[in-house]
């Protein structure tokens, strides 16, 4: 695991979209896993300003999504799939019928499960991961349990996420208390992971993630069995780390 100290959410975010450039440069025709939330937002314009400028080509990249919330409309400002329209996927030349992600209008759990592994499956594997991580150091919605679940799965968030993300929406009572994510062996399965994260209220998700043991108790500890992981991180997020 290489972590690096950003400045700040803006270094971070530029940094990051470097890595991401630099991917789809090598590999024009990669599968990247993307992340939603408020961490990746800068770097996902950084990404559309250089296609804007000519520099990066986004034709025959291939997307697929951690997460949705399940019970939610893709018309839905709050869905991830509204997210990846809005800060990317409208505004690049991807082609949409290669970006893929959990159908959160789909109530059958077991189906849609089985269906988003079946689809990560036939691309044959995740070239770059994209991560964000939660305040209680879920990665995905793989939330802090006693063990790590391995497939794309159905969760119940936990308390102090629906909090952190009522911030979207009206009021605490909308926002969606499940949701669709890969499990832990399918995030793991990727050949690179690129974890971005940003701010104080991070720092002890990042300290135990990385530095603290291997637990699905704190559920981002399990990148540290990753051969291939490369972490930006700002200052704040990396206070509580040992120097
Ligand atoms: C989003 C996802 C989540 C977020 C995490 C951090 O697709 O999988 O794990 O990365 O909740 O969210 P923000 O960036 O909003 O702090």
């Amino acid at each position: 695991m290489r972590i690096y100290e950003a400045k700040d959410y803006d270094d971070m975010s530029r940094k990051a979209a470097n890595i991401i450039f630099a991917q789809v440069t090598m590999k024009p025709d990669c599968t990247l896993g993307l992340a939603t939330g408020s961490t990746p937002i800068g770097m996902y314009q950084n990404l559309v300003e250089r296609y804007n400028a000519g520099d990066i080509d986004f034709s025959e990249v291939t997307t697929a999504n951690l997460d949705e919330y399940r019970g939610i409309e893709p018309t839905n400002e709050q869905s991830y799939y509204y997210f990846m329209n809005e800060h990317l996927f409208s505004k690049v030349n991807i082609d949409k019928n290669n970006t893929n992600i959990p159908d959160g209008t789909n109530m059958d759990v077991e189906a849609e499960s089985a269906r988003y592994e079946q689809v990560l499956r036939t691309l044959g594997g995740v070239d770059m991961q994209l991560l964000g991580i939660g305040r209680n150091g879920h990665i995905g919605f793989n939330e802090p349990g006693e063990e790590f679940v391995k497939e794309t799965h159905c969760v119940d968030l936990a308390e102090s996420t629906i909090e952190a993300n009522k911030r979207f929406f009206d009021s605490i009572d909308d926002v969606p208390k499940q949701a669709y994510t890969m499990g832990i062996q399918t995030i793991m399965k990727a050949k690179k992971i690129l974890l971005i994260v940003s701010g104080e209220d991070k720092a002890d998700a990042v300290a135990k993630s990385f530095f603290g043991p291997v637990t699905p108790k704190v559920p981002g500890s399990i990148l540290q069995m990753h051969q291939d992981v490369i972490v930006i991180a700002d200052r704040a997020a990396l206070s509580k780390c040992p120097r």
